[in-house]
């Protein structure tokens, strides 16, 4: 048998997308979600990892409250280096890694973003999208380096805006295309897919 593909997850709050990858994988011995990294305590993802018997590390604050950047760094990069991680997925992760951890790292991180990049990066992006006035939208997946939301693009999933929509009904459309694109995209990089084919356009979902 073939090692699996271990995959860890690092989250900062409810956690739909890491549910998305437990169950998309519950039953597939090629990848396994050896942990969890939240930077939030309360959290809801590390119920979810728990449910799910996958270990879990919380770095949120330390003695004075506060847990610097540095500091967090130092703990996730300790632990991801125990776990032997294949893949790092930020899914809801809230906090910008520093170029030296990617570097230092030496590990692929991929990151889930809630919008058509290379438009809209950032935070409220239904609400910009609707506000632009946009035909479409949608969530990318793409390689993580030192820029915001600015790795090359692997994959995306499009949907259409409807003319009533408010910005809850397109948040709640392009979750949902999350939950599809994040489990199909660890797939193909499990299989090695991007590896062996060079990029030009990013692999897109109409669903
Ligand atoms: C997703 O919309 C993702 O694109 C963004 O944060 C949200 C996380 O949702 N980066 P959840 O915690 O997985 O439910």
């Amino acid at each position: 048998m073939t090692k699996p593909y271990r995959v860890a997850v690092l989250v900062s709050g409810n956690g739909s997308n890491l549910q998305a990858l437990i169950d998309s994988f519950a039953f597939d011995d090629s990848i396994s979600i050896i942990g969890v990294i939240s930077n939030n305590a309360a959290a809801y993802a590390l119920t979810r990892a728990k449910n799910a018997n996958i270990a879990t590390a919380v770095f949120d604050k330390d003695s004075n409250g506060k847990l610097t950047r540095q500091a967090f760094e130092t703990l996730a990069l300790d632990t991801l280096g125990e776990w032997q991680v294949d893949l790092v997925v930020l899914a809801g992760f809230m906090k910008v890694l520093s170029k030296d951890f990617i570097h230092n790292l030496g590990t692929p991180i991929i990151n889930l973003h809630p919008s058509l990049l290379p438009t809209y990066k950032g935070l409220d992006t239904h609400e910009r999208v609707l506000k632009a006035g946009e035909c479409y939208h949608g969530c990318s997946v793409h390689w993580v380096n030192e820029v915001l939301d600015g790795g090359q693009v692997i994959t995306q999933a499009i949907t259409t805006v409807h003319q009533d929509d408010t910005k809850e009904q397109l948040a709640k459309r392009v979750h949902a295309l999350e939950h599809t694109l994040l489990p199909w995209t660890v797939s193909l990089l499990a299989k090695d897919m991007f590896d062996k084919t060079p990029l030009p356009l990013p692999w897109r979902l109409w669903l």
